[in-house]
């Protein structure tokens, strides 16, 4: 279990004059510390390189800072202390003076003891610079993690590198400046909600764990899907890819705990150590199993949306994949001959994220005949489905077959469902950065990513990455607000996958 929080913490956020450190972090560190979950001794220092004040930086956070679930004038009070506890010091990521000074000025407000959190909130290809500069500003840097008091933790944002190589590379680079005992990799989709639910819906409900493998599971799809285009972020996601964004973690690791072994214990390492086993056990990713896209122009809620090749920044013959579908084959005793089907796209007609476990109907088909005389002629029954909807709306919902009330015998599809909004009325489901900040504080590293975790997702999409790089294949139109490339679905049959 997690250790009590410190009593002191100086919060040391570079790269926060941008976009994931104003709309994400700050407002997290907000809602922790106006919720009285940080110690009552927590500060807060912004570094970049642009020309901000004290003043300018907080007035920046200031209409971000949300908490009006809180009662009477409390969030009001609670947001102008934590502003006052806001500073900044502008900075480039390679000089160690200027973060020396930083250091310095914390260490004259606070003292020496104050425990450090730094967070790497700048692009991937500042990651080495900014540690090594670390290395030559903080002499806390190495230090044994386990024994280091106060101690030193620091976060570090997706994406991890380009393939396996790049992964290492700076794995090891971060290695020479910190212990891994000293390392968060973020991946904010593990802090969710409904996410974090998954092993309490496994494990501790005796009615799934018996039906949860190959016996009685046909399939299962992971599902993520976003209705908006790039955001000003073309000069990131065009050299990534979906594959790089969001397949290779977010969907990897929900697929991690969906097909995952019980772990020993809740412990940080045996719940690793089950996630990278299983990782192992998928087979590396090739052409044949897989479907790209890319959005053009199309229509949505009424509204036009420029085709990805005619976003500002993307180069007009950029091949780059903004959809991708894959069936994944897991082969362990419990998985094999299931296919895992993963799916991500964005400009695509709703925005969802969903994990279904779909099971084999029954062996003898009873009812089949009572459903034709409702009316769905030749139609199977549907098969259960288990439903897990991280979002919007979280909810999970059991499809099940029933009869219709009255006197005819018609046989419908209802769900056993639970839906968080109405389940927990007035209880805050609060953003996945507020829960895992609060778990860097605590010294809980069972949500982010290990080293051995991290090779091991890169090696299922490592071939793939790097055949795509080979070749000149085009990813399949598909217009701005659709369900994605046609190809999908024929994926999914080829694999006796038919209504995904
Ligand atoms: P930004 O592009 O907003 O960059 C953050 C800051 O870094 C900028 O404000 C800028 O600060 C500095 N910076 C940007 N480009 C350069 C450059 N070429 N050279 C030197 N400094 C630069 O990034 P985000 O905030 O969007 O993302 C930060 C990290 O978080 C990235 O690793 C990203 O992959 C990850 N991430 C972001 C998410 C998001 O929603 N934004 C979601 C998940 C992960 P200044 O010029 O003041 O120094
Ligand atoms: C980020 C990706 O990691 O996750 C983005 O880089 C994506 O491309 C975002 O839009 C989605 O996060 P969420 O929490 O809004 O679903």
């Amino acid at each position: 279990m997690p250790a009590s929080p410190p009593d002191s913490i100086a919060f040391i956020i570079a790269g926060a004059s941008g976009d994931l450190a104003t709309r994400k972090v700050m407002p997290a560190l907000f809602a922790l510390h106006a919720r009285g979950l940080l110690p009552a001794e927590s500060h807060f220092y912004g570094y970049a390189r642009s020309a901000l004040t004290d003043q300018t930086f907080r007035a920046r956070l200031q209409d971000l800072l949300q908490c009006e679930d809180l009662p009477g004038d409390a969030c009001d009070v609670s947001r102008r202390d934590f502003l006052e506890r806001c500073h900044y010091e502008a900075g480039d990521y390679d000089d160690a003076a200027a973060m020396s000074r930083l250091l310095q000025r914390i260490a004259a407000a606070h003292g020496a003891n104050v425990h450090r959190l730094y967070y790497l909130a700048v692009p991937p290809s500042l990651f080495a610079t900014l540690a090594a500069t670390l290395r030559m500003a903080d002499s806390r840097c190495g230090a044994d993690a386990r024994t280091a008091a106060p101690w030193l933790r620091v976060v570090i944002e997706k994406p991890f590198g380009r393939d396996r190589a790049t992964s290492d590379e700076l794995t090891a680079a971060l290695l020479r400046v910190f212990n891994e005992e000293q390392i968060y990799r973020i991946d904010h989709y593990l802090g969710k909600e409904a996410v974090q639910n998954l092993m309490v819906l496994r494990f501790a409900n005796t009615v799934f764990e018996p039906l949860w493998n190959r016996n009685y599971v046909r399939h299962v799809h992971i599902e993520w899907a976003e209705d908006l285009s790039l955001a000003g972020r073309a000069g990131y996601f065009d050299g990534a890819g979906i594959l790089r964004d969001v397949v290779q973690n977010h969907l990897t690791q929900m697929l991690a705990l969906v097909a995952m072994e019980c772990p020993w214990s809740l412990d940080a390492k045996h719940i690793r150590d089950e996630k990278v086993r299983l990782l192992r056990q998928v087979a590396p990713l090739t052409r044949d199993r897989v479907v790209l896209g890319q959005y053009t122009a199309g229509i949505l809620a009424g509204h036009s949306w420029t085709g990805y090749r005619d976003e500002p920044g993307v180069p007009p013959a950029s091949r780059t994949a903004t959809y991708a579908a894959a069936v994944l084959e897991v082969r362990s005793p419990r998985w094999r001959g299931v296919p895992f089907l993963i799916s991500a796209g964005k400009g695509l007609d709703c925005r969802r994220t969903e994990i279904r476990i779909h099971f084999k109907g029954p062996e003898h088909d009873l009812f089949r005949q009572a459903l034709l005389s409702s009316g769905v002629a030749g139609a199977p029954l549907p098969d259960n489905e288990l439903v897990i909807r991280v979002q919007p709306d979280e909810q999970i919902y059991l499809r099940i077959a029933g009869k219709t009330p009255g006197l005819e015998f018609h046989l419908d599809t209802p769900k056993l469902d639970l839906i968080y909004r109405e389940a927990y009325a007035g209880k805050r489901i609060g953003d996945a950065y507020e829960n895992l900040l609060l778990d860097v504080v605590r010294g809980d590293r069972s949500l982010f990513i290990r080293g051995d975790e991290l090779e091991a997702a890169w090696d299922i999409f490592t071939p793939l990455l790097h055949d795509l790089d080979a070749t000149s294949d085009e990813p399949s139109p598909y217009a701005f607000g659709s369900r994605g490339p046609e190809a999908r679905d024929l994926l999914a049959r080829r694999f006796g996958i038919e209504d995904a």
